[in-house]
């Protein structure tokens, strides 16, 4: 694993988005594995000024995101699929049909799964997947449990994930509880792994992911398993390791 350390959330997302960055001028035809989330937006906001600057052109780029709740609306400013609009999709010139999130409004999870699965393996593996991480060590949201799920499945979303959401509803009952999730097979099938950590609320989770055991009590640590991951975090969230 290589780590990057940026000194604050700035810096951090700097080093993360030159990551991202190189990946689309080597390829211009490059599948990128995406994340929503409050720590991604940095990064996000860096990838359309260099967009805007002529130098990152996404018109060639797919992306597939990691996840979405179960129960919202494309349109829904609390789903993955509107995040990703209005952060990055709708702001540069990518094509929004090879744009892809999980569909929240199919009620029947086994189609939902089965779905996303045939369109990641239409895809082919991502050539660099971008990853946050929960409090409690969750990616996508692969919760903590007793075993890596490989494919796309339905969760349900534990308290603490729950609680963190809510920051972005105006009450905990309208948190949703169900998501769709990318599986780990998935995540650890794409060629790089780009995860980003900020603040002192991620430092136990990053130490437990890249310095505990290879647990599916932390899902992030199956990451150790990868052979190309790159770590962007600040000084708050490695300040464990
Ligand atoms: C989002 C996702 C989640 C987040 C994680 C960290 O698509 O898959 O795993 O990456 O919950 O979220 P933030 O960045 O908001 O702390």
């Amino acid at each position: 694993m290589r780590i990057l350390r940026g000194k604050d959330y700035g810096e951090m997302s700097l080093l993360a988005a030159r990551i991202m960055a190189a990946k689309i001028l080597s390829n211009p035809s490059c599948v990128l594995g995406l994340a929503t989330g409050s720590t991604p937006i940095g990064l996000y906001d860096k990838l359309v000024k260099w967009n805007e600057e002529g130098i990152l052109d996404f018109s060639k780029v797919t992306t597939v995101n990691l996840d979405e709740y179960k129960g919202l609306t494309p349109d829904n400013d609390q789903s993955y699929r509107y995040f990703m609009n209005t952060h990055l999709f709708d702001r540069v010139n990518i094509r929004k049909d090879h744009t892809f999130v999980p569909d929240g409004t199919e009620k029947d999870e086994e189609k939902a799964c089965a779905d996303y699965n045939r369109i990641l393996e239409e895809v082919g593996p991502a050539d660099i997947q971008l990853l946050g991480i929960g409090r409690n060590g969750h990616i996508g949201f692969n919760e903590p449990g007793d075993a890596f799920i490989p494919l796309t499945h339905s969760v349900q979303l534990t308290e603490s994930t729950i609680e963190a959401n809510s920051r972005f509803f105006a009450t905990l009952e309208e948190v949703p509880k169900k998501a769709y999730t990318m599986g780990m097979k998935t995540i650890l099938n794409a060629k790089t792994v780009l995860i980003v950590a900020s603040g002192k609320d991620k430092a136990q989770a990053v130490h437990d992911a890249f310095e505990g055991p290879v647990t599916p009590a932390c899902p992030a640590s199956v990451l150790q398993l990868h052979s190309d991951v790159v770590l962007a975090a600040d000084e708050d969230a490695l300040s464990l390791m």
